[in-house]
């Protein structure tokens, strides 16, 4: 190797690249199984994004009245638009219960019921008997949940001695004879590189919402991940799907939870109709958020938004009691008064569709396991690898994810990622040796990024994407306005190749740490955008003017995207249309009522 860095060496069983809920969970979950982990993360534990998570994390616990995590099943495949895959939905509806009565003895300090019972709120798509009534299934600590999981987590994996590498950003998988064998990461304090053996690692590094303009999302939300599983030439799945959470507060895109319509808040246009009712007869304000990000916009684009400039809408709740308010949303009451100047108990916040979610990620099965297509065979699985929480497709959320099943996702399949590696790896077991030049291609692109000289600012094209992406990937899509991203994207990439990182140096060097971020995004912009240009038909959170209709017969199917030298090469899985038990039916596509 050329480049003359130094590199320490570490040996671990599993390693994981992540400390938000899912990659803590599964932490601590393997340590506690014996195996020896190391928990390698860009922030401190407890600032990952998973601590901004307010509303809170679904259970059909049947604390607030009847439930059945049968039905909480038939809501996540609806709410999926029939994309998700039915084994790993039943998996994760079915585990919601231990998962989460798990986590109250760990000690996460919910609401609680006047009978001392977890506190449940409703939320978006939430239903009992397939459909027929409103469930309450949204388990909260107020509207400060992510919080309250996060750093309850954190003190489990510091209970069972997992090891913590803080401040490391993680550059790329090491893969030889197609597996996985550990990942390179470079520490910022001392601006030393580190290789991480392992016979598992597992990627817990989050969405890429910064590749957006207005999204909810921490400016670390960069999809770390997901751009090395790119790099490392294997594909990311469903990309086209990017949720727009439809309360962001207007201006500041800061995330108003939707616990706030759970609790009785609802939205209305210039003409102060709660409008909802014209869109989702029976959910209305409730139905899922595809659904109410596209009737806000439509308002909106027909002459109703309210403001100066009739570009947003107002959510309401100053008819609730202010106890309520305080009690159990007190901190939206905040973020409304910081970001917006509005007491919520006076007037109503204004808030616009803004992006929340990646649906699409790395795919893999329920078990964590990352898997591909390879010839004939759609669950080809790459052995070394996992993948966890939202950078992963695994994929139970499909085209839309529900409200409160993200918390869900993180800690059950933290949980399985644990089981499994405690399965697959015996503590202590020699590893194969590593060719000499193992970090080399890792390496030569961290040089190359480091000692890039050219004359764009690395803000000037995260800029140019953000904007991009936010009017050419919005929440309505058509082939012209695609076509114009996907072109624009494909510039904007390659102006990367003229960027210049002014900051030479190896400590604490935030030029350089965003400006690798800025490459890991402009791979995931590039083809979720080519994805969605793919995509002939209307489903969940990919709404296409020009194809409104959702297509079973064509595209009942998931999207696999690879990137190879800027070309974006498409593939599909199918959807597993199958149960895991046979507690439940399969259940077959039907139309979306709300
Ligand atoms: O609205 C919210 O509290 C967000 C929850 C979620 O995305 O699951």
């Amino acid at each position: 190797m050329t480049t003359g860095y130094e590199i320490i060496e570490h040996t671990y069983d599993v390693v994981v690249v992540g400390a938000g809920g899912a990659g803590l969970r599964a932490t601590f979950g393997m340590a506690e199984k014996g195996l020896k982990t190391a928990c390698l993360t860009k922030v401190f534990p407890t600032r990952s994004h998973t601590v901004a998570a307010q509303g809170g994390i679904s259970a059909a616990l049947g604390n607030m009245g009847e439930d059945d995590w049968r039905f909480h099943m038939y809501d996540t495949v609806k709410g999926s638009d029939w994309l998700g895959d039915q084994d790993a939905i039943e998996y994760m509806c079915r585990e919601a219960i231990p998962a989460v009565l798990e986590l109250e003895h760990y000690g996460v300090p919910f609401s609680r019921t006047p009978d001392g019972k977890i506190y449940q709120r409703a939320f978006g798509g939430m239903s009992t008997h397939y459909g027929k009534a409103q469930a309450q299934r949204t388990c909260a600590a107020a509207d400060k949940t992510g919080h309250a999981i996060l750093h309850t987590l954190y003190q489990q994996a510091l209970k069972h001695h997992a090891e913590f590498f803080i401040e490391y950003i993680a550059l790329d998988l090491i893969m030889q004879d197609g597996e996985c064998r550990g990942v390179l990461a470079w520490r910022l304090d001392d601006g030393t590189l580190h290789l991480f053996k392992a016979q598992q690692t597992v990627l817990a590094t989050g969405g890429y919402g910064r590749s957006y303009f207005s999204c909810t999302s921490a400016h670390t939300v960069t999809g770390d991940g997901n751009a090395m599983v790119l790099r490392a030439g294997l594909p990311l799945q469903d990309m086209e799907f990017v949720q727009f959470h439809p309360t962001g507060i207007y201006g500041s895109g800061c995330l108003i939870t939707e616990g706030v319509r759970g609790e009785g808040g609802y939205l209305t246009n210039s003409e102060g109709e709660r409008f909802m009712e014209r869109y989702a007869p029976s959910a209305k304000d409730l139905a899922s958020r595809d659904v109410v990000s596209r009737a806000m916009t439509i308002e909106i684009n027909e002459g109703r938004g309210v403001g100066k400039l009739k570009d947003h809408i107002y959510l309401h709740i100053e008819h609730l009691d202010p106890a309520i308010i305080h009690e159990r949303l007190p901190g939206i009451a905040e973020t409304s008064r910081i970001f917006a100047g509005v007491d919520v108990t006076k007037a109503p916040i204004p808030v616009l569709p803004t992006v929340h979610y990646n649906m699409g990620g790395i795919p893999t099965n329920y078990k964590a396991e990352v898997v591909t297509l390879e010839g004939d065979n759609p669950d080809k699985v790459i052995p070394g690898l996992m993948a966890i929480g939202e950078a992963a497709c695994v994929s139970v959320h499909g085209a839309n994810r529900l409200g409160s099943n993200s918390l869900l996702d993180l800690v059950v399949f933290g949980r399985s990622a644990a089981i499994r590696c405690a399965e697959l790896v015996q503590p202590g077991s020699p590893h194969k040796p590593l060719n000499k030049d193992a970090c080399d291609k890792a390496l030569a692109r961290f040089d190359r990024i480091r000692h890039a000289r050219g004359s764009r600012s690395c803000a000037d094209i995260r800029l140019a994407m953000q904007r991009v992406m936010q009017a050419q990937a919005a929440v309505f899509r058509t082939a012209g306005t695609l076509q114009e991203g996907i072109q624009s994207m494909a510039e904007i990439s390659q102006s990367f190749a003229d960027v210049g990182v002014k900051d030479k140096s190896l400590v604490w060097n935030t030029d350089l740490v965003e400006t690798l971020e800025l490459e890991n995004l402009l791979a995931q912009a590039q083809v979720t955008i080519n994805a969605a240009g793919n995509r002939t038909e209307s489903r969940g959170g990919h709404a296409r003017e020009d194809f409104p209709q959702r297509d079973d017969v064509n595209w009942m199917k998931h999207t696999l995207t690879w990137l190879d030298n800027g070309n974006v090469n498409i593939a599909y899985r199918p959807v597993h249309m199958y149960t895991l038990t046979d507690d439940v039916a399969v259940i077959p596509p039907k139309e979306r009522v709300y």
